[in-house]
């Protein structure tokens, strides 16, 4: 428990840290690789680069510090992370050397600013945090383990399928090495993908969420290929997968975590709505949906770029033409002429409000939606603006979370 000085202490250095948030994780991601260069098997080289992973430890250290004499209050963005650290392998012993590393950067960035009672303060409130996340991995793991086909860690899988959807987008279906039962999972959950590139120092693992049911007797993931752009280059991971992972090859794989999942236990219609390969959460909600629960309305609608970029589309009409509650609806950014002729073609541009009024059936509805950052902001003031309340809105941001 944290006296009340302390407490004082952390609340009114918040704002001083949040402007130097950045630096202070950048420099402590350099200490901490230097001392523990095995550590660059667990994070993401991309997102580092990037400087995304620095913003959201930087954020959410100091949210839980805000929320330091009330942690309950952010306990749903603490088992967030949770899951991503425990589909990861984060372990208890990793949280005294980041602690260590932190405060050291905390030091270093700070200078004569960073009295001793500060760093002390700092020092205890970080453990409270720590603690927390330890105790609730802790559970995430057992549960994992426990639970029915699970497993902790990393496990062998047979890639038995692998086939593409797109001019972008190929999945992967995969089944366990040992022959054992798959875990079930919740429709919206990802796994993590742990591989040795040959030729690279360090592993690299990266999360995909599971793209079809979990009745069926394999794990499915549709991963798209980031080849390098302007400012961006090519996502080695992705292109590994797409370029030298076949059939009869063998990933290592995470138990599927994550809690941007379908609420089965809601009966009122649904509408998931997807840009780009964030429709692969979408996939899977609306297979489940198809098959526990036939008799509610679901309203499936996807941004593509066009039609040649569009995933999994043939499935989707397939499921629908199968389920008279369910509709789809296609938005094409820039069809092709050959678009322009199917019957199906729906929008052309991007998706708004007034188009999305046209073809959402009943707007009392839950909402899920997952895909580029804009477009997620785009939805999401969409559907404020339309008056759907923040708690039927339901997303999530692939790679590091941030805020809409
Ligand atoms: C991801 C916070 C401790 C390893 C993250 C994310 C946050 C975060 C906000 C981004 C989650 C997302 O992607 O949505 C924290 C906090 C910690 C902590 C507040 C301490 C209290 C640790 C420890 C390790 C670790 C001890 C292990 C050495 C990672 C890794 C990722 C991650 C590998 C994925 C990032 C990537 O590679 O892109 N953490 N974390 N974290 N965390 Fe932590």
């Amino acid at each position: 428990m944290l006296s009340q000085r302390t407490i004082e202490v952390i609340k009114s250095t918040v704002p001083v840290l949040e402007i130097h948030g950045t630096a202070i994780t950048t420099r402590f991601y350099n200490m901490l690789f230097t001392a523990h260069p095995e550590l660059l098997d667990i994070f993401n080289h991309a997102n580092q680069k990037q400087g995304k992973q620095q913003a959201a430890l930087a954020n959410a250290v100091y949210a839980a510090a805000l929320h330091i004499d009330r942690l309950e209050m952010i306990l749903p963005v603490v088992k967030q992370i949770a899951h991503k650290h425990r589909s990861l392998g984060v372990q208890a012993e990793h949280y005294p050397i980041v602690g260590q590393h932190l405060l050291a950067a905390i030091k270093d960035v700070l200078g004569d600013a960073a009295s001793e009672e500060i760093l002390q303060a700092w020092g205890e409130a970080y453990g409270v945090i720590a603690d927390a996340f330890i105790g609730i991995e802790a559970d995430m793991y057992e549960q994992a383990k426990t639970q029915a086909g699970g497993w902790a860690g990393f496990k062998p899988f047979r890639i038995i399928q692998k086939v593409k959807e797109s001019d972008v987008i190929t999945s992967f279906y995969m089944t366990p090495l040992d022959g054992g039962a798959l875990a079930a999972f919740e429709p919206g959950q990802y796994i993590s993908v742990n591989v040795h590139i040959p030729g690279e120092e360090h592993a690299q693992i990266r999360q995909y969420s599971l793209s079809d049911a979990s009745d069926k007797p394999y794990y499915r993931i549709s991963v798209k290929r980031e080849d390098a752009i302007v400012d961006r280059p090519a996502g080695k991971v992705s292109v590994y997968l797409h370029e030298q992972k076949e059939v009869g090859d063998i990933l290592s794989i995470s138990a599927p975590a994550g809690d941007f999942t379908l609420d089965q236990r809601d009966s009122r219609p649904v509408v998931l709505i997807s840009g780009g390969v964030g429709l692969t959460p979408m996939v899977s909600m609306l297979n489940t949906l198809a098959i526990a629960k036939p008799a509610r309305q679901v309203t499936f609608i996807h941004a593509a770029h066009n039609g040649r970029l569009h995933a999994l589309k043939q499935q989707v009409e397939t499921v629908a033409q199968q389920n008279s509650n369910l509709s789809f609806h296609w938005c094409y950014e820039k069809p092709t002429e050959q678009d322009l002729t199917e019957p199906a073609f729906h929008k052309q541009g991007y998706i708004d409000l007034n188009w999305l009024q046209t073809v959402v059936p009943v707007k009392e509805a839950s909402y899920y939606f997952c895909g580029p950052v804009p477009f997620m902001k785009a939805i999401h003031d969409a559907l404020l603006e339309w008056g759907i309340p923040a708690e039927d809105l339901h997303y999530e941001f692939f790679g590091p979370a941030g805020s809409l």
